[in-house]
């Protein structure tokens, strides 16, 4: 006990205005609580949710409008995987237009302007360790070191697992994002900075018929950067790394045509606004766990359901035949 109020009293008065918000919403909350029970249950519990919903969103304004000193874009060197199509592309326009060094990394070359200045094509298999080291090398010569890495590469499989190879499990969608975060780390931990943004998918928490790589790979890439956020909170040069994952349903490229999901339920995002989610990120300079669209996150508490609730639920949004008429994977 005497150690707690040690470690809050010691938390209370650090520089940090982060802790100190979340104290002070704490304290805030506990004693409006305590008033309201008085006069009523009912309206203590709606003034306490209140209180939360405004004190949260007063809380983060306060840390990235107040506290966090700005981007300055001109330092920041932005690597983005899988640079040339989709959410890749318009990442890349999104981080060129606030003026960041941009590196894409892709196997087919980008067939849009870029700023020759700013943005360098650099041709990398993200499945190969090899190249991906080497590459990393060179944007370190050429552009500087990497101070945001977007992990967006992946290629979606729409087979049967005994159709489809061992390798085509895990080689770009996963090792990829381990085998280029593991070369970049090194250089946010010499600088105790750095962003890392990865695109899971709403699949990381439900397995689909005939997609079976694709889910199971955006599974491990959830656990993977969960483990790693914790890892670095407890490693020196770590803890001012931010991680962001994100986790869109249905988006509205060329990779995913034809894929079928219940409109009202789960909308399409396009990648525009996965992009612009990317780069807000950056911008509020914290990481989080984001649903795009929000309903996604229902996938998560479905998990704790026992089996006959997941199957009625799968047989009711017909996850079945969503794959049915997939026309993907072309740029
Ligand atoms: C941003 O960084 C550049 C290069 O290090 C520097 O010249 C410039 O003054 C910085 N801008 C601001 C607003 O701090
Ligand atoms: C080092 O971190 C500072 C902010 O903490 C940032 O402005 C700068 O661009 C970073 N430099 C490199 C080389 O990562």
């Amino acid at each position: 006990m005497e150690i707690q109020l040690k470690d809050l009293l010691s938390k209370l008065t650090s520089r940090s205005l982060k802790h100190k918000v979340s104290i002070l919403c704490i304290v805030l909350l506990i004693s409006t609580s305590a008033l309201l029970y008085t006069t009523g249950i009912v309206f203590s519990c709606a003034f306490g949710s209140a209180m939360v919903i405004l004190l949260t969103t007063l809380s983060r304004k306060l840390i990235g409008v107040v506290y966090e000193e700005p981007i300055n874009w001109s330092n920041q060197v932005v690597v983005i995987s899988g640079g040339s199509n989709g959410i890749g592309r318009c990442a890349v326009e999104s981080f060129m237009q606030y003026g960041a060094k941009v590196a894409i990394l892709d196997i087919n070359e980008p067939k849009y302007d870029i700023n020759e200045k700013t943005c360098k094509y650099y041709e990398c298999d993200i499945g190969d360790n090899a190249q991906i080291t080497r590459t990393v090398n060179d944007i370190v010569e050429t552009l500087g070191k990497p101070t945001v890495l977007l992990n967006n590469a992946a290629i979606v499989l729409i087979k049967s697992i005994l159709d489809s190879s061992v390798e085509d499990f895990d080689r770009v969608s996963y090792l990829g994002s381990v085998y280029l975060t593991r070369a970049i780390l090194p250089y946010m931990i010499e600088n105790n900075s750095g962003h890392i943004i990865t695109i899971a998918s709403m699949l990381a928490f439900s397995g689909i018929p005939n997609c079976v790589s694709y889910c199971a790979s955006k599974a491990a890439i959830n656990i993977f950067f969960e483990g790693l956020r914790f890892e670095l909170a407890q490693t020196k040069g770590g803890e001012n790394i931010h991680v962001t994952t994100i986790f869109p349903a249905k988006v509205t490229t060329n990779m995913f045509s034809g894929v079928e999901v219940p409109q009202t339920l789960i909308p399409n995002t396009t990648p525009e606004q996965v992009a612009e989610r990317a780069l807000k990120s950056v911008l509020e300079q914290e990481g989080s766990d984001i649903f795009m669209p929000i309903t996604g996150r229902l996938s998560i508490p479905l998990m704790c359901f026992p089996r006959f609730v997941r199957d009625w639920c799968h047989s009711i949004l017909d996850v079945a035949s969503s794959t049915k008429h997939f026309d993907g994977n072309k740029w």
